[in-house]
């Protein structure tokens, strides 16, 4: 994968109304490069409508989202939609619907199964994939993708601990390669392995953005400090 090029997104004053509910309200956020970002925060609070946001599948109501240049982007959702084919051809749709031509869209796609250990499975109908091997075979079509950045959310929501640590590892090596990661967990225990830094959001801001290693210790706002202690429950 070619040396990545540094770029930086910043979101000012995003409010995001979604049937009536101010899901952002006013965020103010700047992500800088070479970081992995963790975003916590109770259930409603808008981390998934943040990085709809952020990936451009929802317009603000007001404020403005800025990157500094163009910049590939891809996103994983909790509950990835595979078609009724095989796993391999999910994947030589993505990049035929992204303008990869052949021959080089059977490579990318069987690189991308490799990437994230499914190439045995290459041939199966994705759709009766356990939910493991579906949310790799996700991760696999968003890398395919070659993004520069990679949103994530809740990527291992459902998944048993063996499949999630599977899961974790193939983020962790996308991330070593270059790939700027913004991703949700309920999973205070893989925020603290695959974090860099942690931005809290609670009612649709941006409580804080501290390192990793500060945040679970010493957060800065008083909210992400009763979240941990458990007083701000999942809602
Ligand atoms: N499509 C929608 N229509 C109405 N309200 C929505 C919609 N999507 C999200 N919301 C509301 O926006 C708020 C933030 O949601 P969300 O970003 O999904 O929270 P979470 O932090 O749990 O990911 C919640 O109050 C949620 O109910
Ligand atoms: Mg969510």
């Amino acid at each position: 994968m070619a040396e990545a090029r540094p770029f930086q997104l910043e979101a000012r004053g995003v409010s995001v109304v979604l049937g009536g509910v101010r899901a952002l309200d006013g965020l103010d956020l700047v992500l800088e490069p070479g970081l992995r970002t963790v975003v916590l925060g109770p259930n409603g609070a808008g981390k998934s409508v943040l990085l709809r946001t952020l990936h451009g599948l929802i317009a603000p109501a007001a404020g403005t989202v800025s990157w500094s240049r163009p910049v590939r982007q891809a996103m994983v959702f909790q509950r990835p939609v595979m078609l009724r084919r095989s796993a391999l051809a999910n994947l030589r749709y993505a990049l035929a619907v992204n303008g990869v031509a052949e021959p080089e869209r059977t490579s990318r796609a069987t690189a991308a199964l490799a990437r994230v250990g499914l190439e045995r499975i290459a041939d199966r109908p994705a759709r009766v994939l356990s939910g493991g091997e579906q949310q790799r075979l996700a991760l696999a079509r968003a890398w395919a993708l070659r993004p520069e950045i990679l949103f994530l959310d809740e990527p291992t929501a459902s998944l048993d601990p063996g499949a999630t640590a599977e899961v974790e590892r193939v983020i962790a090596s996308i991330a070593a390669e270059g790939t700027r990661i913004v991703m949700t967990t309920h999973n205070l225990g893989q925020a603290r392995r695959l974090a860099d830094e942690i931005v809290f959001i609670h009612a649709g801001r941006a409580a804080e953005r501290t390192a990793a290693d500060r945040f679970f210790d010493q957060p800065a706002s008083n909210e992400a400090r009763l979240f941990l202690q458990g007083e701000l429950p999942w809602k």
